[in-house]
């Protein structure tokens, strides 16, 4: 996720572009760029590592960048590491390392997606005399554009529809040609873009907080359309080249809702883009319909090979691995083991050489879990990452990375992140199956379509949003919740009680149902809250047992299962339901209304949702 601005009118655009830049940064921030025509002169691109201020302050704040015309860019790394070659724009010539300066190129541009098949087009170039500076697949879309603008002599919106019909993806692309001075022409699919009007200027933005300074008024782009900005007017046009209408929209948020798309806070707004997110995870490594682990480093050999897992990880990190050990011990028979990285650093842990260590991580940095990774290298182990953050720590010095396409998450209670971390397992435990042999062809398949039904699952647990708002509310002077479930079932109920303490304050235990009566069940009182888990057949009753006994001692029942188990409002309160899947991929789902369950707690206690109180996003010290 990446955020893109625009500018063509008659102040200076660097100040314009500069300020916009700075309401999309929580779209990303691993580096930045801008580039500006003054008139007809070309464009000057001047580009940054790191965070947006650094940029500025190069551009003193953007008077050191004349000109009326321009574009901006602040990424988020997910193809080719932070650096000033791989930040936008992205020019169709070739660009200094450095990545700035006057640029003779005919085509510079910024991009916000994903190019799926970015590879083929850059080798199909590469054919063709095109070079290449960055690791980028924006790079390739514009150079691409490139192709066909001078290979056909064709204007800059036939260009762009011919780039679309050969790409897949998603973009919101916005470009700049040399030989059309004060104009700038977009293109969209799937990502987010948006136009604004205004007298003698017009602009364009990812989101809405990018351009709410200088208009209200603003037009939603279509997908596969294209349009033609010049100062003050916008052209639309269809993937034939045909002008189309669209009337403008009025915005009525302000800019902080607007930042949040709308939603009160980035953990609700994450927890929303988890379809997404999950989708763009599957994409980057489902290929036709069957998993291909190129991209990630594991060659089959080394599939087969693999003695043994240990995945390490902390917090909710860990509690993927505990979901993950579930499935794939089931489904490639590899024994697993996973440690909390915090204790696996000093434990001495034995490790066998042929084995594979699996580290989790959102923000790649986490102290504990940069100090596992290095502990199983110096005992020659290799280690797989599964990070969210190119570039980080952690994937730097991991054997092999599978990154998470959940986009830059700002909410310190991680949602998206995690949902595309448990994807990334289930995703590695079917290809380990098949490529050990204990998958037929049928069932590998089958289950990568079950994956593909995932996003859209998760939509639909979504739309129960409003019920669980009404329940969680009923509980928000809770003194202790507990969260049951077995095998998979206690996976996420971990998750869940992880999620409702740190966001709502409320002490929560999770339980293996079956444990409860080994000591705990002592705690249960008149009253006590225990959400059972359960999204596995074949330990269903068991659960149910578990309930009944908290029940008879007092305690209010909310029970999470799947459609069909309906009899589960004879045994709980309160039956939130989940669509049914694979059960090994049922924790994407039954996650959600846990999440949602400590969300509202928070808000009905009125603390802070995105910043609780004690903790930070990433725990880059012991
Ligand atoms: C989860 O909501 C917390 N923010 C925390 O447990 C987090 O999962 C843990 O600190 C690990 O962080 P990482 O994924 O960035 O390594």
């Amino acid at each position: 996720m990446c955020g893109i601005v625009g500018f063509t009118g008659e102040k200076q655009a660097a100040p314009i572009l500069l300020d916009g830049l700075s309401k999309l940064e929580y779209r990303g921030y691993d580096s930045a760029g801008i580039a500006v025509r003054d008139g007809d002169a070309p464009a000057e691109v001047v580009k940054a590592k790191g965070r947006l201020k650094v940029l500025a302050e190069m551009l003193d704040d953007g008077k050191a960048l004349p000109g009326t015309c321009g574009l901006g860019h602040t990424r988020w790394a997910t193809h080719g590491e932070p650096s000033k070659a791989n930040a936008h724009p992205h020019v169709s010539g070739n660009c200094t390392g450095s990545g700035s300066g006057a640029v003779e190129s005919d085509v510079v541009g910024v991009h916000n997606g994903i190019i799926e098949n970015y590879q083929e087009i850059r080798e199909k170039l590469l054919r063709r005399g095109y070079t290449f500076y960055s690791d980028t697949d924006t790079e390739s879309i514009i150079k691409l554009v490139d192709y066909y603008y001078k290979k056909y002599g064709i204007g800059p919106v036939d260009a762009l529809t011919r780039t679309m019909v050969r790409v897949r993806g998603s973009y919101a692309l916005a470009v700049m040609f040399k030989d059309y001075p004060g104009e700038i022409y977009v293109a969209r699919k799937d990502s987010p873009l948006i136009i604004g009007a205004g007298e003698g200027e017009t602009f364009l933005a990812s989101d809405v907080p990018a351009i709410l300074k200088y208009t209200r008024s603003v037009y939603y782009i279509g997908n596969l359309e294209v349009a033609r900005l010049t100062p003050g007017e916008v052209h639309f046009f269809d993937l034939n080249g045909d002008e189309i209408q669209h009337d403008t929209v009025e915005i009525a948020w302000d800019s902080e809702a607007a930042e949040k798309g709308g939603f009160e806070h980035f953990m609700m707004k994450e927890i929303y883009e988890q379809p997404r997110a999950v989708q763009d995870t599957l994409n980057s490594v489902v290929k036709e319909g069957r998993i291909d682990l190129t991209s990630v480093g594991l060659t089959d050999e080394e599939i087969r090979d693999i003695s043994q897992i240990t995945i390490v990880a902390c917090g909710s990190a860990y509690h993927v691995g505990v979901a993950a050990q579930y499935v794939i011990e089931e489904l490639a028979r590899i024994p697993v083991r996973v440690e909390l990285a915090s204790e696996f650093r000093y434990r001495k842990p034995l490790l066998d050489p042929k084995g594979l260590v699996i580290v989790i991580s959102q923000s790649g940095e986490t102290a504990d879990s940069l100090a596992a990774l290095r502990e199983a290298k110096q005992r020659g182990v290799p280690v797989l990452a599964i990070v969210n953050v190119v570039g980080s720590s952690i994937a730097r010095e991991a054997d092999k990375v599978f990154y998470t396409l959940a986009g830059p998450e700002i909410a310190v209670a991680t949602t998206k992140a995690y949902s595309t971390q448990l994807i990334a397992c289930d995703l590695l435990a079917i290809q380990f199956g098949r490529v050990r042999g204990l998958l037929e062809e049928e069932r590998y398949l089958a289950l990568i379509a079950e994956l593909q039904t995932i996003p859209n699952k998760i939509s639909r647990v979504l739309k129960d949003k409003e019920r669980i708002q009404w329940f969680a509310a009923k509980f928000a002077n809770a003194q202790d919740i507990f969260f049951i479930g077995r095998g998979l079932d206690y996976a996420i109920s971990l998750e869940g009680s992880l999620k409702m303490k740190e966001i709502s304050y409320v002490h929560s235990e999770a339980y293996a149902a079956g444990e409860l009566k080994h000591g705990t069940i002592s705690l249960i009182e008149d009253g006590t809250l225990v959400i059972g888990v359960l999204t596995q057949d074949h330990l269903y009753e068991k659960t149910v047992s578990n309930m009944v006994e908290v029940k008879s001692r007092g305690a209010y029942l909310m029970g999470l299962t799947s459609y069909g188990h309906y009899e589960m409002e004879d045994t709980a309160n309160f039956t939130v339901y989940i669509p049914k899947t694979e059960e090994y991929f049922a924790p994407s789902l039954a996650v959600v209304p846990l999440q949602l369950m400590g969300y509202y707690i928070s808000v009905a206690r009125g603390l802070d949702v995105d910043k609780p109180r004690n903790l930070a996003k990433s725990v880059t010290v012991e």
